[in-house]
């Protein structure tokens, strides 16, 4: 297994059975959607031999980098590239010869603890920096972007669904206020306005900006319609026998994921009483395993973060 300098940049999650769910074939072709600091890449890429090949993707370019570093330092015979691609350009980023040969995908979502503690990035209510929150700092609207012109309305609706914000109408009317005299440019800024709209109970648990840094990222990063995206195109994508293994964090994400294993596993349309199918519609695979994985105790106390990692794994053809 890898050695684990990796705990400062982004510490890898539920890492063993990752691999296990994977179920490693040293000559197959892997795919890492989210290669992050390289930790689940690397783990894979050690598993290898010399017919064995790793793609690992990131759309943020310091996780490249880092993947890159991670990668050149693991003993393998295997083979492996690092690609910019976001999970909407998936496919566009795959060589044809590639499509239809994936053996195993990864894709652990969200952010990595080194977009977090980078206050540069903007994703950090601890630290100040600026309001920019992209994953992919070359494209699309930063955070202060999408909060100089979004509606009140749309933005009370994000903090609700995306952050689970129970005072989502107050920090909307704050930020939707403040920005009327002035932009909303720094990360400390923004925390400042959440921790002056809350009542002063919200002040005395976790910091009150947290629900809403979340929900402000998951906005910028179209975080969902990602994960939509790459679920659609996944069907085309993966090899008869090919595992897709995915690690959420947040209740919406792993919903999606859960309810898209099982359309797959059973996508019949007929009314429950119909004696026989009729629409056609014919499994896609099975899901090896329907409980959710977590993390143990024992993770959760070397890696708090290991608390809400949720892990689901789907098996495309087969004999289903
Ligand atoms: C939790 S970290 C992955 C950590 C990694 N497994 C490791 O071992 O270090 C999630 C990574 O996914 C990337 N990411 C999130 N959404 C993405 C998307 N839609 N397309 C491509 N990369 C994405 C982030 O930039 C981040 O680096």
């Amino acid at each position: 297994m890898v050695s684990a300098d990796y705990s400062k940049w982004h510490h890898p999650v539920l890492l063993a059975e990752t691999i296990e769910a994977l179920a490693l074939k040293p000559d197959g072709l892997y795919v890492d959607v989210t290669s992050g600091g390289g930790g689940h890449s690397a783990a894979i890429l050690s598993q290898l031999n010399a017919g064995g090949r790793l793609i690992a993707m990131d759309r943020d370019e310091d996780a490249r980098e880092e993947t890159l570093r991670r990668l050149e330092s693991v003993n393998t015979l295997g083979s492996y590239s690092v690609r910019a691609s976001k999970f909407s350009s998936l496919s566009q980023n795959l060589l044809d010869d590639e499509k239809g040969q994936i053996d195993g995908l990864l894709a652990d979502l969200g952010t990595s603890s080194h977009q977090l503690d980078e206050a540069k990035r903007g994703f950090s209510y601890h630290q100040d920096g600026p309001l920019d929150m992209r994953m992919d700092q070359s494209e699309g609207e930063s955070a202060a972007d999408l909060l100089a012109a979004i509606d009140e309305h749309d933005l009370v609706n994000i903090l609700r669904q995306y952050g689970e914000e129970t005072h989502a109408t107050r920090i909307a009317r704050a930020i939707v206020t403040e920005r009327e005299h002035k932009a909303i440019e720094t990360t400390a800024q923004l925390a400042e306005i959440i921790l002056r709209a809350v009542p002063a109970s919200a002040r005395r648990k976790k910091h009150p900006a947290r629900r809403s840094f979340q929900a402000i990222r998951i906005a910028v990063n179209r975080e969902f319609e990602e994960i939509e995206s790459l679920l659609n195109q996944l069907p085309d994508l993966m090899s008869s026998g090919g595992r897709v293994v995915i690690i959420s964090f947040h209740s919406l994400e792993d919903r999606l994921v859960k309810r898209t294993f099982s359309k797959w596993e059973d996508p019949c349309e007929c009314p429950r009483d119909f004696p026989v199918c009729v629409c056609g519609k014919k499994p896609l695979g099975k899901r090896p395993q329907r409980k959710v994985i977590e993390a143990s105790e024992e993770e959760i106390k070397e890696n708090s973060r290991a608390r809400s990692a949720k892990l689901r794994v789907f098996e495309f053809g087969g004999s289903v």
